[in-house]
């Protein structure tokens, strides 16, 4: 049985893509059994345009942050997927979706944690003046970038990077990455 995921997403979807990508080529034995976002996102269109089942689930100011936690913990959980993966997911869980889905629940972050941990870690290093960073796969836990390591891969800052270079060269290596954790997961598993 392919390994089934449900994927979080906030942005434009291309860790996204690189899961689809290598499912449609066979080289890795999963399926995406629904994409979750927090808002409107260019990912969920690509989910979308497969046939894939998607939901939003906003979470907006002022509202009660546990029961969003909560929901979102009963949507993931009516895919009872195998693993969930937050694929530049801009939020963070709480502890009633933690309860149910600590374990087999993934990040990617686009910095060598534990430096840079947070919502601007190719920023961060870039001010830091550091000539080497890359991103980082980990499990889940409660605190922000925080929980055990899974994969790393280290990308060189060049001299003319900005931000929008330096991430676009880690988000390359990012979704090799991803996809190869996944992979090994499921032999794992
Ligand atoms: C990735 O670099 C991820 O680590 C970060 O946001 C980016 C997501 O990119 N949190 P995309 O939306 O999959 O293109």
């Amino acid at each position: 049985m392919p390994l089934r995921l449900v994927v979080l997403i906030s942005g434009t979807g291309t860790l996204l893509q690189a899961l689809l990508d290598a499912i449609q080529a066979g080289t890795l034995d999963a399926a995406v059994v629904a994409v979750g976002a927090d808002g409107a996102a260019e990912g969920l269109v690509r989910a979308e345009k497969l046939g894939i089942d998607t939901f939003v689930l906003p979470l907006r100011k002022g509202m009660d942050r546990s029961a969003w936690d909560e929901e979102l913990a009963r949507r993931v959980g009516a895919y009872d997927p195998d693993l969930v993966i937050s694929a530049g997911f801009m939020k963070i869980v709480g502890p009633a979706f933690l309860a149910v889905f600590s374990g087999r629940f993934i990040n990617t972050h686009p910095a060598l944690l534990p430096s840079f941990p947070g919502a601007h870690g190719v920023r961060d290093a870039l001010a830091a003046g550091v000539k080497v960073t890359g991103c980082t796969v980990f499990a889940v836990d409660a605190g922000v970038d925080t929980g055990p390591i899974i994969a790393q891969e280290s990308v060189a800052v060049l001299p003319d990077d900005d931000e929008e270079t330096l991430h676009e060269r880690i988000k390359t290596v990012e979704r090799r990455l991803l996809v190869e954790v996944v992979r090994k997961w499921r032999k794992n598993g």
